[in-house]
């Protein structure tokens, strides 16, 4: 996501600074940069689309003099990047700027409302309406902290953000919700940033804020309160001993790992998305008279599952295709009636992008689910929806695969609004929201396991994953995360076809992993494990708590937490499986972030 930095320093050199904290949050992936600082009695802002040198030599951001400054790489979520768009933001009359990260929900309402007291917006995105509000409670009497303060308390959703006013030139104020936010105290002055790599060539002394947080950054000296109360708060100064290596990583061994720990917060981004374009998405698909989702990889598994909740919870058929394979298999289909939902992490695909364009030229409505806004598929769609992930840096896709089914599955129960009824969706709709919670349940409590179970393994020369109905896209995506990262020709099968040709390949102790939560497969899925039981096979069984009679037929398992709608085990089970891929492959050796011959974004056909 969107990086932020801001210095307080007892020297005027802010430009520099905070240039140089810019370039060491790039690691995080952007799209523009800018920044803000405060000399003689104005604020001057730099800021572009590009790189950060780009940026810097067409804008001179190092150069910049001031005391007190902030800045931004931006990731866009709302609105395409574009210099507009990028931050900082300023308030109607200049004498406010911030940087944020994170998603405001409620910035639709906040924006109209504030357009009617006379605010002039400049940007399409969620960020604006912070320094608007600013400036609006400033104009009524605050001061600029009580103003901040004022404005954490009607923001809905996440930040992270810092804002610096004209009258009261000497401090940042910076609040937090959700989005990460650390204090530096340093000898050259004070800093808040997204992360803690862009502090360590100043200070290894930092404070990580907590939700609630409000952070007065001055040149000597740093006060907390709770925004919510407003009463002065104590915390820790933890010192840092990371390498800066390390510390990109957030402590973490590599990326994947860290991804894989992102997810809870990647769900509420998408649990966030603005409804209004799902409710496009939806008519859309309602008036079509043919739905192909189509994508490749790890997108093509999300849309296998898009396609079972799209037909279980609202009878629509659609057809999950991989790009490659779209124009051949059904270029004959294709006509101003049909629809294309094409998913695509990078949007940049170069398969998905030409079944998309060959899709258009026969008149066919093109839906896109990206997770990189200003992507050639958001250039191409009708109607896109972010998936809101934040920039992925393991080659295989972690976060990105369980936000493009959750995205997927609230366009299904968008659909479904209109059908089936309505109490059915209610209750789906109040398990989703505690998705996030049991996401981080199932990391916390899978991982000792799977590490055991990956060391018990890793000498095995191949795996199969079965599953049945809505489970069986996740066996297809923990096959391909254990054989990108591992090297290893694992083998994924709906358990029903195992029969079919698989079985054959079974002997002793070949090692079959079944997915089998009490849902309506449980009672067919063992059944296939008895028959793999029967041949020789060891059983590794992702199960549901408690569940005893599976413990005992499995030679090992997993326990993960219960759901009450199975459309959410998805998201939950690839968990194990993501995890089980990554210690198999650095028990071997390998590194996880960089698979050999593979690549984040294929741009070739
Ligand atoms: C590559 C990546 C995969 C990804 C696939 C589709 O193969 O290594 O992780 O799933 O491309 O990428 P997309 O950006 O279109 O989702």
């Amino acid at each position: 996501m969107c990086g932020i930095f801001g210095c307080a320093l007892l020297g005027d050199n802010s430009g520099e600074v905070l240039y140089a904290s810019l370039k060491r949050l790039e690691y995080r992936g952007y799209d523009s940069a800018g920044q803000a600082t405060i000399n003689s009695g104005r604020i001057l802002v730099a800021k572009d689309v590009g790189r950060i040198d780009e940026v810097d030599s067409s804008h001179g951001m190092s150069r910049m003099r001031g005391r007190i400054g902030i800045g931004h790489t931006r990731w866009a979520t709302h609105g395409a990047p574009s210099r507009e768009n990028a931050h900082p933001h300023l308030d109607c009359s200049g004498r406010i700027a911030i940087v944020h990260n994170g998603i405001i929900e409620n910035f639709m309402e906040l924006r109209e409302l504030l357009q009617k007291r006379g605010h002039a917006f400049k940007s399409r995105t969620d960020s604006e309406v912070i320094s608007h509000l600013i400036e609006d409670f400033m104009r009524r009497g605050e001061g600029f902290v009580g103003a901040v303060r004022l404005t954490a308390e009607i923001l809905r959703g996440s930040f992270a953000s810092a804002a610096i006013c004209l009258d009261e030139p000497d401090k940042i104020v910076c609040i937090r919700r959700e989005s990460p936010l650390i204090v530096g105290i340093g000898e050259i002055g004070n800093f808040c940033s997204s992360d803690i790599p862009a502090l360590l060539p100043y200070t290894n002394k930092v404070i990580p804020l907590e939700d609630g947080d409000l952070a007065i950054v001055d040149p000597k000296g740093v006060r907390i309160l709770d925004w919510r109360t407003g009463s002065a708060v104590e915390r820790e100064v933890v010192e840092i001993s990371w390498s800066p290596e390390i510390a990109m990583k957030s402590g973490f061994a590599h990326f994947m790992l860290k991804e894989i720990y992102e997810q809870p917060m990647a769900i509420r981004n998408v649990l966030r998305g603005q409804r209004i374009y799902y409710e496009l998405a939806a008519s859309m698909l309602r008036r079509a008279s043919k739905v192909f989702l189509v994508a490749c990889g790890t997108s093509h598994h999300a849309c296998i599952f898009g396609s079972y909740a799209m037909a279980n919870l609202s009878g629509l058929a659609s057809y999950p295709v991989i790009a490659s394979e779209f124009e051949a298999q059904y270029k004959n289909l294709i006509d101003e009636d049909a629809l294309v939902l094409a998913v695509s992490q990078s949007g940049e695909t170069a398969d998905t992008l030409n079944a998309v364009r060959a899709a258009k030229a026969k008149g066919a409505s093109v839906i896109g689910i990206t997770n990189t806004m200003g992507s050639s598929l958001t250039r191409l769609s009708d109607v896109y929806i972010g998936q809101n992930s934040g920039p992925e840096i393991g080659v295989a896709a972690t976060k990105t695969f369980t936000a493009q089914v959750v995205v997927l599955l609230k366009l299904a129960m968008e659909l479904a609004k209109s059908g089936s009824p309505r109490s059915g969706i209610d209750s789906l709709a109040e398990e989703l929201a505690a998705l996030p919670s049991k996401m981080e349940e199932a990391i916390r409590t899978s991982e000792e396991k799977v590490k055991h179970i990956a060391m018990k393994y890793s000498a095995k020369g191949s795996f199969c994953f079965l599953a049945r109905g809505v489970n069986v896209p996740t066996a297809l995506e923990g096959r391909l995360k254990l054989l990108e990262l591992s090297y290893l020709p694992a083998l994924a099968y709906p358990a029903g076809e195992s029969k079919h040709g698989f079985i054959a390949v079974v002997e002793d102790g070949y090692p079959v992993i079944f997915l089998a939560p009490r849902d309506s497969t449980r009672e067919r899925i063992i059944g296939n494990m008895m028959e793999m039981k029967a041949r020789g096979a060891s059983i590794i069984a992702l199960i549901e708590r408690g569940d005893e009679e599976l413990k005992e037929l499995a030679d090992d398992f997993i326990e993960m937490p219960p759901c009450a709608n199975e459309l959410l085990y998805p998201p939950i089970y690839a968990v194990p499986l993501q995890l089980f891929a990554y210690y198999t492959s650095t028990l071997k050796g390998y590194d996880p972030d960089m698979p050999r011959n593979l690549a984040k974004s294929v741009t070739v056909v």
